[in-house]
């Protein structure tokens, strides 16, 4: 059935002119020198909810640790965590990691190429798929992540919520009726790349933009209204109290987050929420002894840190401290390291920045 939105569409003008575009004007970047499904795959997820240029130098050094599926299987965790350190949602990795074991041990190590397989795969939804397919394989498959609902609302002035999960199925019906059954990895792409470079959340250029003449936005001058967003809700705000505890030796106590939430098993140094007004140094001692068995005595303040996350943010006092009494014996998820090895452990990037100040 035909798409309405595509009545008195021109598809296959806009198809060619999207993938000439691309063809000559798309950005060199290190994903794009490859099609295998493995690094296709790593650069997806990598670009979710990152940018592109705080991705690239991550993207080249984890393929240089695990350039393929079965390196990225058999390594352990605490590798995979420390090469995504700083990029943040850090389900991300490891769900990868659950996923390519699964297509090494039941595909062989090949990444499947059919949309009803790989979205089994942990941590595989439909934008992801539909990249992996078209990108990887050359299948016209659907890729629409939030800068292709962009995008598409203008051409076609879809007045739809794209905040709503419900909306993207829209424009995965559009598409598969519009993506290019010759080139489906450089329309795909070419959707993204217009998206980053010239259809732009605010002010798109729509003077360069090489579908220009197909848009109906553009045609009412409406594109600046579009897409419609509904605000998401606030994030909550939460006080924190961390504590650079150090012993006689110079060692800095750290532990392992717990096995499920936010962080996961990253390393971090204690910390306790806190209520507006509570005398943060006092609760830190306190919690060092019940919790750690180790007194302390509190320094000073040594940093204010903001951790933001998508639905809360972290303000965290930073104290040091020295240990007053005998240290805390270390367990599999404590130890006392000296700052010269903090390197070795993957940390939530604020505390990376701060025990970079530290050593
Ligand atoms: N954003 C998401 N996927 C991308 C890709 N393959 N190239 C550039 N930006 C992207």
């Amino acid at each position: 059935m035909e798409q309405q939105h595509l009545r008195d569409f021109n598809s296959t003008g806009f198809q060619i002119d999207l993938v000439n575009w691309f063809l000559e004007n798309q950005r060199d970047l290190p994903w794009r020198e490859s099609k295998d499904a493995y690094r296709v795959w790593v650069s997806e997820i990598m670009l979710q909810q990152t940018r592109v240029e705080t991705v690239i130098p991550y993207y080249q050094a984890f393929m240089r640790e695990f350039p393929t599926a079965e390196a990225l299987a058999e390594a352990e965790e605490d590798r995979i965590l420390k090469a995504w350190e700083g990029l943040g949602y850090y389900s991300r990795v490891r769900n990868l990691q659950t996923a390519v074991r699964e297509v090494v041990e039941k595909y062989n190590g090949v990444v499947p190429d059919t949309r009803e397989e790989i979205s089994t795969l942990k941590g595989v939804g439909p934008y992801t798929a539909g990249a992996i397919l078209s990108i990887a394989y050359g299948k016209p498959e659907p890729a629409v992540d939030g800068n292709v609902m962009r995008v598409l609302s203008r051409i076609f002035i879809i007045e739809e919520d794209i905040a709503k999960p419900a909306t993207r199925k829209i424009f995965e019906k559009i598409l598969y009726e519009l993506v290019s059954k010759e080139n489906p990895s450089a329309f795909n792409q070419g959707l993204m790349e217009l998206g980053a470079l010239i259809c732009t959340p605010t002010s798109p250029g729509c003077l360069l933009c090489p579908v220009r003449e197909h848009c109906r936005a553009n045609q009412k001058g409406v594109q600046a209204e579009l897409p419609i967003k509904s605000k998401k809700k606030k994030q909550t705000s939460k006080q924190m109290a961390a504590v650079v505890v150090r012993n006689e030796k110079n060692e800095v106590l750290i532990e392992k987050r717990p096995e499920t939430g936010l962080l996961a098993r990253l390393w971090q140094v204690p910390n306790i929420e806190t209520n507006i007004g509570d005398n943060q140094e006092e609760i830190l001692s306190k919690m060092m002894l019940e919790d750690f068995d180790v007194s302390i005595k509190v320094g000073g303040q040594i940093q204010q840190v903001e951790h933001v996350f998508s639905h809360l943010i972290w303000n965290i006092n930073v104290y040091e401290a020295v240990v007053t009494g005998k240290a805390s014996a270390e367990t599999a998820t404590r130890k006392w390291v000296k700052t010269s090895e903090i390197e070795q452990y993957a940390f939530q990037s604020h505390i990376r920045r701060l025990s970079n100040s530290l050593s």
